[in-house]
């Protein structure tokens, strides 16, 4: 039987830390599925099709890995795509209470659901989709924080709402 995993996220955009974390993990697992959250909520910078265009273009040599994204609850995702295993990336001490508290809830909403936590490379531990907007936002270089397309795509979204205003 394959193993498969899903690996959720915003990914609002996709970063370096994130591409690490995805590899890494398709090496361990037969199939990794990227799950993209839509989180109309959290009001994204990128449109869902930006995202997931972004993640394909970055992760394309990678056969393993598939996008998709998904609305509503993680667990329904896992339960549509029959997979019981979540990968999630751990930077500092101070990503653990969410996680805690995600894990918990799935769990509560579907106890076959295990979460692995990996650890994000040393280099990569600083780096957030929040940092990275941040810097981009105020016309900071994010090369090296982000794969080629996404800074690309950051340039072009800044640039447009620095000419609109
Ligand atoms: O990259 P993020 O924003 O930390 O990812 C969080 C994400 C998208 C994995 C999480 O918010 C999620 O699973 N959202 C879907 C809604 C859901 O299932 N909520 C209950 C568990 S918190």
């Amino acid at each position: 039987m394959k193993k498969i995993a899903v690996y959720p996220g915003s990914f609002d955009p996709i970063t370096n830390g994130h591409i690490d974390i995805a590899e890494r993990a398709s090496r361990v697992f037969d199939k990794l599925i990227v799950a993209v959250a839509k989180n109309p909520r959290k009001k994204p910078l990128f449109s869902i099709e930006e995202r997931l265009q972004m993640i394909r273009e970055a992760l394309s040599h990678n056969k393993k890995i598939t996008v998709e994204s998904f609305d509503g609850l993680l667990v329904d995702f896992l339960k549509e795509k029959g997979v019981d295993v979540v990968i999630r990336g751990l930077r500092a001490v101070s990503d653990f209470d969410y996680e805690f508290q995600m894990d918990s809830l799935n769990r509560k909403l579907n106890p076959n659901i295990e979460t692995f936590f990996m650890m994000t490379s040393e280099s990569y531990f600083y780096i957030s989709s929040q940092i990275v907007k941040e810097i981009a936002s105020f016309g900071g270089s994010v090369k090296g924080l982000v794969p080629e397309n996404v800074m690309k795509m950051l340039e072009n979204k800044f640039k447009s709402t620095m000419e609109k205003k």
